[in-house]
């Protein structure tokens, strides 16, 4: 209640009365508590869709993309609007953020939005954003992290689990990249066991302290026996060998190619999937005949589609969290 009169109160108003402001970087820097709240409530809000109609009346989240985006975008847009909010987008070459500081067109956004979400190449970047910001700042994927999928993965196999979360066995096969350090993160406090095939390694692209925790409480396998991953794996879930926005630059066809060679041997299929029942996952967007070969995506243990329409429930909770403190 008191917090539903505070969100009335303009912009302005709100932060100075703000003592709580809570953003969402990536799971390792929430308890674990409110991580398990989180898919809780990402759950309630998806079977009681329309209770929630209206808890962002008056509420504008302003979305900031410096790379493409089908997904966060859409959801972003279409849970403010079931929600009863506004989003504005922002295509980042097409504001003044090319021209002055993160830190001044942060501050300045935060008069207008009741809540930022923003889509930026370098964490460092979307750091200086959360310090400039006094309103919450939502992780939209950055080179490090990508929490808000990470979520919507969460719901997706508790779903299939009828709840039952703690205790899956979720195999990604891929690359190592911003998508596993956020699994890595949400699996610690869910109870989820990871097995990571990731031949490619990059140490620079590695949460090494999110590893650590994981291997400590006993969840995290590394291997590179693809079909002993496989075997043992309720789920299996793989991602794009190169970053989104390289993989169609002309400049890194030899990177993209030397990738290729050492990926193809780790690609999802129907060799790999043959004595399997693990349901199969991938973040989107996919690239067919690459880290998944084209007949897997739509097969009878795709549960790809549901795993991308969980996105838009995941981030109304996240958004209900963090503006409302469901
Ligand atoms: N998975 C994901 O974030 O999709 P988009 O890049 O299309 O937003």
């Amino acid at each position: 209640m008191v917090k539903a009169i505070f969100n009335t109160f303009s912009p302005l108003i709100r932060r100075k009365l703000n003592r709580s402001l809570k953003h969402l970087i990536d799971w390792k820097f929430w308890p674990k508590e409110d991580i398990c709240h989180a898919l809780e409530l990402s759950q309630t809000v998806k079977h009681k869709r329309w209770e929630f109609q209206g808890h962002m009346q008056g509420n504008t989240l302003v979305m900031l993309f410096q790379k493409t985006s089908t997904r966060t975008r859409v959801s972003f847009e279409a849970g403010m609007s079931e929600l009863g909010g506004h989003a504005i987008n922002l295509d980042w070459r097409a504001t003044n953020f090319t021209l002055s500081s993160i830190r001044f067109e942060t501050k300045y956004l935060c008069r207008n939005a009741a809540m930022l979400m923003a889509r930026l190449k370098s964490n460092a970047d979307l750091l200086e954003m959360e310090q400039a910001a006094s309103v919450p700042v939502i992780n939209g994927c950055c080179n490090l992290y990508h929490p808000c999928q990470a979520l919507a993965d969460m719901l997706t196999i508790a779903e299939d689990r009828d709840g039952a979360i703690s205790g899956a066995k979720l195999t990604y096969i891929g690359v190592y990249n911003n998508i596993v350090n956020s699994l890595v993160s949400i699996s610690v406090a869910l109870g989820v066991h990871l097995t990571l095939v990731c031949p490619i390694r990059d140490s620079a692209s590695v949460d090494e302290e999110a590893r650590q925790r994981l291997l400590q409480a006993g969840q995290l396998k590394e291997t590179l026996d693809i079909e002993s991953a496989v075997a043992e794996a309720d789920y299996v879930y793989t991602d794009t060998w190169l970053d989104m926005e390289y993989f169609n630059d002309p400049s890194y066809d030899q990177e993209k190619n030397k990738r290729c060679d050492l990926m193809l041997p780790y690609q999802i299929n129907s060799k790999l999937m043959r004595q399997s029942q693990a349901k199969i996952m991938h973040d989107m967007p996919i690239h067919p005949g690459y880290e998944i070969a084209e007949d897997m995506v739509e097969s009878e243990q795709s549960i790809i589609y549901d795993q991308a329409e969980n996105r838009l429930d995941a981030q109304k909770a996240i958004m209900l969290h963090l503006l409302h403190g469901l």
